[in-house]
């Protein structure tokens, strides 16, 4: 039997528009919280295979979402390459030994050797898609990177950054640096999405959580490009997985959108109508509803109708602009769900 999210991933009709959350298992779940307290901390829950599908599987019980997304961190790839991974508590993601030169990088090891060493991720996957098979409601599972340009940037500032200044001193200075950091990454993720699909996911999703940071006529060349050499790759092999690209931020680019994959992530500061325009005709789009509309139910329900108006229920997949904050009440996540199952239901 084929999957609702499969086939809305393919442009097909289903009887209404499947919607996730982006972060949707995380801490606005109590029962999440539970999980990670058992697990002692973040990144042993993302090495738990048992754990990690439990807190996977909590949001299709608890929120009623049309899709799961495996349970883990884009990080864990920089941290299987050899960086020194860390989760500092309150201030996010630490990396002891970010890359400054060439020698730095050149430690690390690439694509078959780091892809390897994430066995952790392959055996969630494997126990999910047991879990997920022997339900009845045919949810699809989805697999995920973060893309090359915004893995970098936490592997050359060593964490979150506001301002990206480390990172765009080589763009602008050492770009050679910057490609080679860039082209080694995509070896180690081509390989761990091809991984990640044999171990049993349906669909893979690359987040380019800091494509806003690239000034629009060097985003392809910094990180659109190597996306889509990733994407490609997959499809060439995998013509049946949906591959859903979701760079965050980058109106300005959108009319030169261009690659095999089959959905496009709209992030909430570009308009559905202006993403429908230019990319509608030849990507499914996923989105958008800016996240914090979360705290009111009513404003919610208000997104959802506009958004729906706009697709008209074809060739669209709901989910937030961004991912669902911690604080958000779990009501009203379950409302977002409940409204755009029923708005959309023809
Ligand atoms: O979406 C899901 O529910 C699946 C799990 C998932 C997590 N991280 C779990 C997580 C996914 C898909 C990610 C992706 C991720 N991780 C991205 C790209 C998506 C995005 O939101 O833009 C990025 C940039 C990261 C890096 C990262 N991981 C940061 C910056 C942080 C700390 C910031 C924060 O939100 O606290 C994390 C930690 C993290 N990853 C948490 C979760 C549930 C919170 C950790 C905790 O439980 O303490």
């Amino acid at each position: 039997m084929s999957k609702l999210f499969v086939d809305a991933c393919f442009g097909k009709e289903t009887p209404y528009t499947p919607v996730w959350m982006m972060r949707q298992a995380g801490r606005y779940l109590p029962e999440y919280m539970a999980v990670r307290a058992e697990a002692g901390n973040f990144l042993n829950l993302c090495h738990d295979p048992k754990k990690a599908a439990e807190v996977t599987i909590q949001p299709l019980d608890i929120v009623g979402v049309d899709a799961a997304i495996l349970f883990s961190d884009i990080l864990v790839i920089p941290d299987e390459m050899g960086m020194d991974l860390s989760f500092v508590k309150g201030e996010g993601p630490r990396f002891s030994d970010p890359i400054t030169n060439e020698a730095d990088l050149d430690r690390l090891i690439g694509a078959e050797a780091a892809a390897s060493k994430l066995t952790y991720v392959y055996d969630t996957i494997a126990l999910l898609r047991q879990q997920l098979d022997a339900r009845d409601d045919d949810i699809a599972l989805i697999g995920f990177t973060g893309a090359p340009w915004t893995l970098a940037t936490y592997m050359i500032e060593g964490q979150g950054t506001k301002t990206y200044n480390i990172c765009k001193k080589m763009m602008y200075s050492n770009p050679k640096l910057l490609h080679k950091i860039l082209a080694k990454v995509t070896d180690v993720v081509k390989r761990y999405m091809e991984k990640q699909i044999q171990s049993g996911v349906d669909v893979v999703q690359i987040f380019d959580s800091w494509a806003a940071a690239i000034e629009p006529e060097l985003y392809d060349e910094f990180s659109w490009q190597y996306m889509v050499e990733i994407a490609e790759y997959l499809k060439e092999k995998y013509p049946h997985i949906p591959v859903i690209m979701f760079p965050k931020g980058i109106p300005a680019f959108l009319d030169r959108v261009y690659g095999n994959f089959d959905v496009f992530g709209v992030d909430w500061s570009t308009p559905m109508e202006l993403a429908k325009e230019k990319l509608g005709a030849k990507y499914v789009l996923q989105g958008n509803m800016e996240p914090c509309r979360l705290y009111s139910q009513e404003k919610t329900t208000e997104a959802i109708k506009h958004i729906h108006n706009v697709m008209g229920g074809k060739r669209h997949i709901f989910n937030l602009g961004h991912g669902i904050l911690p604080d958000v009440p779990v009501d009203n996540a379950i409302h977002f769900v409940r409204e755009c199952q029923r708005i959309s239901k023809h």
